[in-house]
C-alpha cells in the first residue's frame, strides 16, 4: 500500500474482475452495432485503456478534453473543450466511458453537446458511481462498481493531479488534505 493511503476500496483483482465483467456485458450488447468509445481526458485513461481490451468485438475510440469554467470546488458542468473529438460522430453508437459519475453535472453537460452531433446511440459506462451525490437527472447504462460518499483515488483517479498511476483504488489518510 502506498504510504498516503489510508484503506483500499478495490484491489486490482476486484478492478480486473469489474472491467471483465463490463467488457463481456458490452462485447454482447454492441455486437451489432458500431461502437465508438469516448472518454474525457484525463481521469477515464486507465479506465478506458483495460476496458477497450476486455471488449471483444469492433471498436473505435476517441478523446476529448475539457476544462470546467471558474475555480470553486463546485462544478457548474459548464465546460469549454479544449481538445474535440477527431471523429465525426454520424452513425456511430457512441459510449461514453468516465472514471466516476459524481454530481453528474458535466457529463450531462458533454451528452447534451454529444448528442446535437447525432450519433445513432449513446450510452454511458463509468467505472464508479457515487449515486448520493447527483444533481442532475442522469444515470449509467454501465456501473462498474458504486462507492460510498468519499473521495477516491487511484486507477486514473487524482488528488491534485497525484495518485492517478496507483493500481488499486484507495482512500487518503485525512492529513494529506490538511495540507
Ligand atoms: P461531476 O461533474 O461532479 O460528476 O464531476 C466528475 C469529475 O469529478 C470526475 O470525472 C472526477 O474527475 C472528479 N471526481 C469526482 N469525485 C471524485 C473522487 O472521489 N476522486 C477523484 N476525482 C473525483
Ligand atoms: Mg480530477
Amino acid at each position: 500500500m502506498h504510504k498516503d493511503v489510508e484503506k483500499i476500496l478495490l484491489s486490482e483483482e476486484e478492478i480486473r474482475e469489474t472491467v471483465a465483467r463490463l467488457g463481456r456485458q458490452i462485447s454482447e450488447d454492441y455486437k451489432d452495432k458500431n461502437l465508438l468509445m469516448v472518454s474525457i481526458l484525463k481521469g477515464s485513461v486507465v479506465f478506458m485503456a483495460d476496458l477497450m481490451r476486455a471488449i471483444s468485438i469492433p471498436c473505435r475510440i476517441d478523446f476529448m478534453s475539457v476544462s470546467s469554467y471558474g475555480s470553486g470546488v463546485k462544478t457548474s458542468g459548464v465546460v469549454k473543450i479544449i481538445k474535440d473529438l477527431d471523429l465525426n460522430l454520424e452513425g456511430y453508437d457512441l459510449l461514453l466511458v468516465e472514471d466516476i459519475l459524481d454530481s453528474g453535472m458535466t457529463l450531462s453537460y458533454i451528452l447534451e453537446l454529444l448528442e446535437a452531433r447525432n450519433p445513432k446511440s449513446v450510452k454511458i459506462c463509468t467505472f464508479l458511481d457515487k449515486p448520493e451525490r447527483r444533481i442532475a437527472d442522469l444515470q449509467a447504462d454501465y456501473v462498474g462498481a458504486r462507492v460510498p460518499d468519499e473521495f477516491v483515488v487511484g486507477y486514473g483517479l487524482d488528488y491534485d493531479e497525484r495518485y492517478r498511476n496507483l493500481p488499486f483504488l484507495g482512500v487518503l489518510k485525512p492529513e494529506v488534505y490538511g495540507g
